[in-house]
Parts: structure tokens; C-alpha cells; sequence
């Protein structure tokens, strides 16, 4: 297994809102120290834009293969571990280029565009269960099951185990911490038990009828002549959810908070002119979405970020801060969702790794926002709202548990 390591030793925030929106620190980085060793890592770090990108793109320099790493699920078990030749995340190309192919079969644009009413269906269910309440919870009657219950509809899993993902999802991608590795890898490991076995059983079923969903494609994937079997399917499923849907919800979640405390005229403005809608997600992938980071190994010695790297040593690109590099982004520090470029954001990656379902992230991004924007004539902030005591730690960072909101329609 390999050893992981948390980005939090690295940053060291006092307070949870700071973590969450972590731009006074992201700007003296940018500034002071662009290209950063944290001896307690032992890591390298970097924050520059064209840094960034070229830890990402160059993967003759900067491997995907690791031996120490920020994120890990399902360690230590069977059921949790990826077999070799689907190993999407930890590989190079060209051998990246076999996982990738097996599961690009789920995500062409002829899936994307056979999903958009499906995903347009789903929106419109959970807004139509907020019935006529004039107060609602938007992470948890919305951002939060949105991602979840898309994917199970995705999937061709029946609605009613929807919940049982959410479970399964939260505790595969756990953060770790120094102190609670062991305990947390166990939880893992029977997680990853229990979603085995739970969707096994289906992808044995559905070989037999295939029907229009993505296990059904990833049946009939083929690459090379390989195909993937029932067990990688499960394994491949587990991936994907772990990938598509707390980002997903962190997304949604951070741009609700944006059109209420960021700019409250914004929401009048995108509902006057809908056709915002895409700016605005790709604004908030730029400006609200703050815990995109990657890290790769340093293959070979190289001085190509000015300093002298190792082969071995690990090199962590913050993709959130290179999205504030006033080199590419005019007054980086200012949300503004006409800003031309601003889906020159690395928060889906860059190079051979880029996210595999931004499309369908953006889809349903957009959709969501396009029909609460057009049901709901008004939005605003229930007093009171405490930031601090409504974050918690997730995979990937601080993330909102509850965020109340007042709405007419
Ligand atoms: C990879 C971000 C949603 C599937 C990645 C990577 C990032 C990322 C940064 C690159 C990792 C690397 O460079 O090594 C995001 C963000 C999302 C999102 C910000 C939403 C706001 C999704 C969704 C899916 C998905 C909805 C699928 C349902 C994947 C897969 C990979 C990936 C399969 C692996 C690609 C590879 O290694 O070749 N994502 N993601 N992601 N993402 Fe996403």
C-alpha cells in the first residue's frame, strides 16, 4: 500500500473557514514562495499556474505512479483494491492509455447526451419535494443528494439504495490523519466489503439484460481485446462514485454559498439572463471550488521548476491556487462571472488525467442551477448562519453540512 500523507500538515490553518476559502494563504504562496519544500511532507509544492500544468502534462518527469500519496480508498482489502490493469489513477501513459479507454466506453458524448434528460429529471424531483417550504437546507435536500442519486440513476441501480451509496462513499473516501490511519483503513476495508458485495450481484444480473447505463457499457467496453469482468466493474463502480460525487456536491454546494454571501446581486442577474448559467459554474469552479490538489513523483532528476528534484521526491500542484495566478487570471481575487478565461481552470487537471467526467460534471451543474434559478424568484441568507460550525473535513477538505436559505418562488 502506499503511505499517504495529509495536505493539512502542509497548510496548517487555524480555523476551518480558512481552510474552506483558503485564498490569503494561496496568494502569499503565489507571491513568496511559488515553489515550496514542507519539510514535514517532504514534499514539494507548487502554486504557479505553468508550474502547475507542467507537473501535470509532463508525465515523463512527473509520475502518476506512487509510493506516498494524498488520497487512497479502500485500502488493504481484496474488494478495495484496484486490480493492475485498470489502474487509472496510479499509472502513465501508455499504460494510462488502457484504463482510460476501458472507461472512457461509459462517458461519450452519445451517453452524455442520452443522460442530460435523465439528469434534468432527477433536478426537477428534488426541487419538486421542497414542495412549497420558504426555508430549505440546500445541502441536504439538494447538493448533497443531487450527485448521489444521478449516479445511481447512471449506474441503472434502483433509487431506493441511494442512501446506502452516500454511506459507502463517505467512508471509502474518508481524509486520513497521522494518528488514525490503521483504524481508518479498517473502516475502509469494510466498506469497500459491503459495497462489494451489494453490487455484485447486479452486474451479474444485468449482463444478462443489458439495458442503457453505465454498467451496461462497461460490460461492453472493450480494449485491446480485453474486457472487464463482473469483479472489475464493482471496483471500476466504486471509483467512479468515489470521484464523480463529493466533488460534485462540494461544487454545488460552495456556489450556493457564493450567490449568498459572495455577491447576493448575482442571483437576480443570472435569473434575469439564464444563459449565464455556464460562466457562472465555471467561475465557481475558479473561485469557490478550493480543494483541487494533485500530486505526482518525480521520475527522473530534473531542475525544471528551478529547483533540483530527485527521482522519488513527491511534488504536490495546487490546482486551487494556480487559479488565482494573476499571470492568466486578471485580479484573480475577485469573483466575476464574465471574466473570458475563466474555464482555463485547472480544477478538473490538466494533461493525460484530466477529469473524465467534467462533462458530465458540468452537465449537471448546469442543469441544476438552470431550474432552481427558474423555479425560485428569490434566494436569501437565514440570519444568524455560523460558517465555522456548519464545515466539516472531507476527502478533500472543509466542506459544507448544512447551509439554510430562504426562498419564494
Ligand atoms: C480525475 C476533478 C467530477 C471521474 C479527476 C482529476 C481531478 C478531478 C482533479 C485528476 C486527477 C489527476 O490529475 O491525477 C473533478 C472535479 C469534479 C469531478 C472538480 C466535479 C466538480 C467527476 C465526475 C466523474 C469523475 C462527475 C464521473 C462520474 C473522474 C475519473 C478520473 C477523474 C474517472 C480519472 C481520470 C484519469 O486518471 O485518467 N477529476 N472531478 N469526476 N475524475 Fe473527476
Amino acid at each position: 500500500d502506499n503511505a499517504v500523507y495529509s495536505s493539512s500538515e502542509i497548510t496548517d490553518f487555524k480555523t476551518k473557514s480558512e481552510h474552506f476559502f483558503p485564498l490569503a494563504w494561496y496568494k502569499k504562496m503565489l507571491e513568496e514562495h511559488p515553489v515550496y519544500y514542507h519539510a514535514g511532507t517532504d514534499t514539494w509544492n507548487v502554486f504557479k499556474y505553468e508550474d502547475v500544468k507542467r507537473v501535470l502534462t509532463d508525465y515523463a518527469l512527473f509520475s502518476s505512479v506512487r509510493q506516498r500519496t494524498l488520497v487512497s480508498a479502500g485500502s488493504g482489502t481484496e474488494e478495495g483494491t484496484f486490480p493492475e490493469r485498470l489502474n487509472i489513477h496510479d499509472s502513465d501513459p501508455p499504460e494510462h492509455r488502457k484504463s482510460r479507454s476501458l472507461l472512457s466506453a461509459a462517458f461519450t458524448p452519445r451517453s452524455l447526451q442520452a443522460w442530460e434528460p435523465r439528469i434534468e429529471q432527477v433536478v426537477n424531483d428534488l426541487i419538486s419535494e421542497m414542495e412549497d417550504k420558504t426555508e430549505i437546507d440546500i445541502v441536504k435536500d439538494f447538493t448533497t443528494p443531487l450527485p448521489i442519486i444521478i449516479m445511481a440513476e447512471l449506474l441503472g441501480v434502483p433509487h431506493k439504495d441511494k442512501l446506502l451509496f452516500k454511506k459507502w462513499v463517505d467512508i471509502l473516501f474518508m481524509p486520513f490523519h497521522k494518528e488514525n490511519v490503521e483504524e481508518v483503513n479498517q473502516q475502509k476495508g469494510k466498506a469497500a466489503k459491503e459495497f462489494f458485495s451489494y453490487l455484485h450481484p447486479f452486474v451479474v444480473e444485468k449482463r444478462t439484460q443489458l439495458s442503457d447505463d453505465i454498467i451496461s457499457d462497461l460490460i461492453q467496453a472493450e480494449f485491446e481485446g480485453d474486457k472487464l469482468t463482473d469483479e472489475d466493474i464493482v471496483k471500476v463502480t466504486m471509483f467512479i462514485l468515489g470521484a464523480g460525487i463529493e466533488t460534485t456536491s462540494h461544487l454545488l454546494a460552495n456556489s450556493f454559498y457564493s450567490l449568498l454571501y459572495d455577491d447576493p446581486k448575482l442571483y437576480d442577474e443570472l435569473r434575469s439572463n439564464i444563459n449565464l448559467v455556464p460562466n457562472f459554474v465555471e467561475e465557481m469552479l475558479r473561485y469557490r471550488f478550493q480543494i483541487s490538489k494533485m500530486d505526482r513523483t518525480v521520475k527522473e532528476d530534473n531542475n525544471v521548476l528551478g529547483v533540483d528534484l530527485k527521482k522519488g521526491d513527491v511534488v504536490v500542484a495546487w490546482m486551487s491556487a494556480a487559479n488565482m495566478d494573476k499571470d492568466v487570471f486578471d485580479d484573480p481575487f475577485t469573483l466575476n462571472i464574465h471574466r473570458k478565461n475563466n474555464n482555463r481552470h485547472q480544477s478538473f487537471s490538466n494533461g493525460p488525467h484530466i477529469c473524465l467526467g467534467a462533462p458530465l460534471a458540468r452537465m449537471e451543474a448546469n442543469k441544476a442551477f438552470k431550474i432552481f434559478i427558474e423555479t425560485f424568484s428569490h434566494i436569501e441568507p437565514v440570519p444568524g448562519f455560523d460558517l465555522e460550525k456548519n464545515l466539516q473535513l472531507a476527502a478533500a477538505g472543509q466542506t459544507l453540512s448544512s447551509l439554510p436559505l430562504k426562498v419564494r418562488r
